[in-house]
């Protein structure tokens, strides 16, 4: 089992891979890969779902396929992402819904998106064992505050600005940071501030780790941002696995003899 202190040690030369998934299969493939960690994103929202942003992905939608991730899954730490607004109004449901996470669906840590408004939030479920995962630089689920989901630290003054709350959040006791869609220098020079390790998406290779949304990975998505890169073509594989079905369905070759049971004397009744 790969746990938050693994990950946490991991800084340096050895690239933490971490993967989202939303279903146990998935999940099964990507941790039998040797993936380290697994995020069941809020990006579920566009991947899975349907849905153009994360805002609609509920408390809900998360447990559910926190569980199911879990399940399939064997060595790789499962991060569960708490979703829009089900932290960081009030404590007490952040605390419940983190804890749903963690204690009923199987997650072993929780990932915020960040602002000064998480700090304090991240030492209490820390000091009540949720591990956290930070998440700074494009945070989708403010879109409408910022406007699009443009690169973020594209100045001295943001860039500082997000070094010092990824320390705040380092001191508060996140034991990981993810760094979304900032310039690679700016992300190199955060994550030499830091102790705990840094895992980019859009962010360059001068973090201590890389994530992507397994869609964008398998070839699976309608649009994929243009940081991701696309490992693989499943949806020819599947559009070829379901033509093969109607094909065959259509043709009479399935169900075969092989599939199918006759029973003895009831050929009436
Ligand atoms: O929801 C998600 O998949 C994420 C990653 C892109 C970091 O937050
Ligand atoms: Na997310």
């Amino acid at each position: 089992m790969t746990t938050v202190q693994d990950i946490r040690e991991r800084t340096g030369d050895d690239p933490i891979t971490m993967l989202t998934a939303y279903d146990a299969p998935t999940a099964r493939i990507v941790d039998e890969a040797g993936v380290d960690a697994i995020l069941v994103g809020d990006s579920m929202g566009n991947a899975v779902m349907g849905y153009d942003s994360t805002l609609p992905v509920t408390m809900d939608d998360v447990a559910s396929r926190t569980g199911a991730v879990a399940r399939g899954v064997e060595d790789a730490l499962v991060v569960a992402d708490m979703p829009f607004l089900s932290y960081g109004a009030d404590e007490a449901d952040a605390v419940e819904n983190a804890g749903r996470l963690v204690r009923d669906a199987g997650a072993s840590a929780v990932k915020l998106e960040c602002g000064p408004h998480t700090v304090d939030l991240t030492e209490r479920l820390v000091n009540l064992g949720i591990p956290v995962m930070a998440h700074l630089g494009l945070t989708p689920q403010r879109v409408n505050q910022l406007g699009g989901y443009r690169r973020q630290a594209t100045t001295r003054e943001a860039a500082a600005d997000l070094r010092d709350l990824a320390e705040a959040h380092q001191d508060a006791g996140a034991f990981a940071l993810v760094l979304e869609h900032v310039p690679a220098n700016v992300a190199e020079r955060v994550t030499d501030a830091l102790s705990i390790p840094t895992i980019g998406i859009g962010a360059g290779g001068g973090t201590d780790g890389q994530v992507l949304v397994i869609t964008d990975v398998l070839g699976l998505s309608e649009r994929a941002p243009p940081f991701a890169e696309t490992f693989g073509d499943v949806a020819s594989e599947m559009e070829r696995a379901v033509a093969g079905y109607r094909d065959a369905v259509e043709s009479g070759g399935f169900p075969a003899d092989e599939h199918e049971h006759v029973a003895d004397d009831l050929d009436e009744f």
